[in-house]
């Protein structure tokens, strides 16, 4: 049959959004990306938790199931952490899989040596969902960018904390009310002080530095400053002043080095970064070419986060089936019809 199978490892916020997504895009698939995608195993920690909506059947907790099941072409990582991840990816890419990921803190540690893994085995090895979620962001820089020079990369990359600061803002609530409200939207990290004290958009802040600057940048070499020392005072000040407070990720390629950093920063309420509420984050690229571009979009949770990484399963895809990636005219399949304006 013309179906590509799949592996899922991690069955979580964005794992149940990536199974649910995969279902509900199964129609016209084939038309799409020339296959039908079909999820046949899915690895988890904890077998006796329960799963609405999901076949039991495709569960194990046993990795050989996955790795030496040859049939599996595309095994996407949604577990999150370092290991087992890194060791599972390298070995899916030494069989000859290709891997999609949207692990942020293994990339930014480790990223070289899981692309050259990939390159060595001929494999695709994408990850758009880990920086800013549902924003493509990744493929921009690598791609639609390539033909800049860009020197600065700048943005809201963390949604949990955008959505903390704009409930204390909007909503006077406090941190911890907001921090567990994030959690529960599934916006958090599994230890949500990566997020709080900034490391999260570090990482995220190392991917796109290394990217846009065709350079080597990892997380150890970003600043980074959270939000948990910011007070109630300090928020009445900022209204004082007309301003909000944000995180910003910061990434500059200056004559003396790439500058790396993340930090909270007062902004007046007309620039455009201070509307950028709730889970919402936004990036702008500055590049000798382009000028200014800004990305927009939530920035994390089930879905926006689901969205990065089946377009880039998509993108496997229709490289395993065309040999090319990305091609257009294989878009254009549905029938719909052409409303008229006068109707
Ligand atoms: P999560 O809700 O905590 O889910 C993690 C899943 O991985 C769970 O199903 C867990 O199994 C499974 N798992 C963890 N360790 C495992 C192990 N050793 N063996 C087998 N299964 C294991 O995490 P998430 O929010 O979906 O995040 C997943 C990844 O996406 C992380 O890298 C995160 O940084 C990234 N990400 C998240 C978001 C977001 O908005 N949440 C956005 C962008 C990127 P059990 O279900 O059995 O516990
Ligand atoms: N915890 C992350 C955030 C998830 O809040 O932005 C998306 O990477």
């Amino acid at each position: 049959t013309n179906t590509i199978k799949m592996a899922l490892l991690g069955l979580g916020t964005v794992g149940g959004g990536v199974y649910k997504l995969i279902q509900r895009r199964s129609d016209g698939m084939e038309k799409n990306v020339g296959a039908n995608l079909e999820i046949t195993k899915i690895l988890v920690h904890n077998m006796e938790k329960k799963r609405e909506g999901v076949d039991a059947s495709l569960l194990t907790d046993q990795w050989k199931d996955i790795i030496e099941d040859d049939e599996i072409q595309i095994v996407i990582e949604l577990m999150g952490g370092i290991e087992p991840a890194k060791t599972m990816i390298l070995e899916a890419l030494h069989a000859g899989k290709h891997v999609v990921s949207a692990n942020k803190d293994l990339i930014a540690a480790h990223g070289k040596e899981l692309l050259d893994a990939a390159e060595e085995g001929n494999c695709d090895f994408l990850f758009e969902a880990a920086v800013a979620g549902g924003i493509p962001i990744i493929r921009p820089l690598k791609q639609c960018l390539a033909g800049n020079e860009i020197t600065e990369v700048i943005g809201i990359v963390n949604g949990t904390t955008n959505y903390i600061l704009t409930k204390m803002f909007e909503d006077h609530m406090d941190f911890a009310e907001a921090l567990a409200k994030a959690t529960e939207l599934g916006y958090a990290e599994a230890d949500p002080t990566a997020d709080i004290e900034g490391l999260d958009a570090g990482r995220k802040v190392a991917i796109m530095a290394s990217i846009a600057f065709h350079s080597r940048v990892v997380f150890s070499d970003v600043y980074t400053e959270g939000i948990t020392k910011i007070t109630s005072r300090d928020i009445e000040y900022a209204k004082e002043f007309d301003s909000v407070i944000k995180l910003l990720g910061v990434a500059r390629n200056t004559e003396k080095g790439i500058e790396a950093g993340v930090y909270p920063m007062l902004l007046h309420k007309d620039h455009p970064l201070a509307s950028v509420r709730d889970s919402f984050n936004a990036v702008f690229v500055h590049g000798d070419a382009v000028d200014d571009a800004m990305f927009y979009g939530r920035g994390a949770g089930e879905f926006p986060t689901a969205s990065a990484v089946v377009g880039d399963i998509m993108d496997v895809a229709r490289n395993l089936k065309y040999q090319c990636n990305g091609r257009i005219s294989c878009t254009c399949y549905r029938d719909t019809p052409i409303k008229s304006f006068d109707d």
